[in-house]
């Protein structure tokens, strides 16, 4: 089980990398639009020297053949970067023709969309946790039959909207799942743990 951090922001990963926290990233053409991110290919370049992981990048076209020619020049940009393709039919023709290059098959929300994203040889496969509730559909049910049925593909959980989602992917067998970095600030803290330290630190001192 890995924890991926979901952001372009290099100040967050190093953060929870520091902490051995975090092993991978990934992003999309909205998280580096809604983090003001100008120059995209500078950001990628950045980004896949300070993960300590795979790094996500995703292509921005909705046309099989646009996306084969961004996936070759996404993948360029580091050894650690795959290729975030959507899961629709121009997003299936695309993979079929990308053999030399880690697709991450993005904005799953059916197993069945899973089971193909294996067939086809992609090495991740997203579930969007949070956009399937929007639905009104349960994403556990969703990662819970993707994991018992596919072996090669890894299986990432992203989408998500609470802490909770998190431990509940897992629970569901995801074999990672990526959150904005704001909820794994919330998996640390906890208000208890602060006051049995405080109650500890107030009780006396080793001499070191
Ligand atoms: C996952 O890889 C995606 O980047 C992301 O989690 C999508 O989440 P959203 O539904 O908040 O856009």
């Amino acid at each position: 089980m890995k924890l991926f951090i979901d952001t372009s922001k290099v100040e967050e990963i190093s953060k929870y990398q520091d902490l051995g926290i975090v092993e991978g990233c990934t992003t999309n053409p909205k998280i580096m639009a809604e983090e003001d991110v100008e120059d995209w290919r500078t950001k990628l370049e950045q980004l896949s020297e300070i993960v300590e992981g795979p790094l996500s990048a995703e292509v921005t076209t909705n046309n099989a053949e646009e996306m084969v020619k961004q996936a070759k020049e996404l993948n360029l940009i580091g050894k650690n970067v795959n290729i975030k393709i959507p899961a629709n039919r121009p997003g299936f023709k695309a993979l079929s023709k990308l053999e030399d290059v880690d697709v991450n098959m993005t904005a799953c929300m059916s197993p069945s969309q899973v089971l193909l994203a294996e067939k086809a040889g992609a090495e991740y496969a997203s579930i969007f946790m949070g956009r399937i509730s929007d639905m009104g559909n349960d994403p556990l049910e969703v990662i819970e039959k993707s994991s018992a049925m596919v072996e090669s593909t890894d299986i990432i959980v992203g989408s998500i909207r609470k802490v909770y989602d998190i431990q509940e992917s897992f629970l569901a067998g995801a074999d990672i799942v990526t959150t904005p970095p704001r909820f794994i600030g919330q998996m640390i803290e906890h208000k208890k743990t602060e006051e049995a330290v405080n109650e500890f630190l107030d009780s006396g001192d080793f001499e070191a």
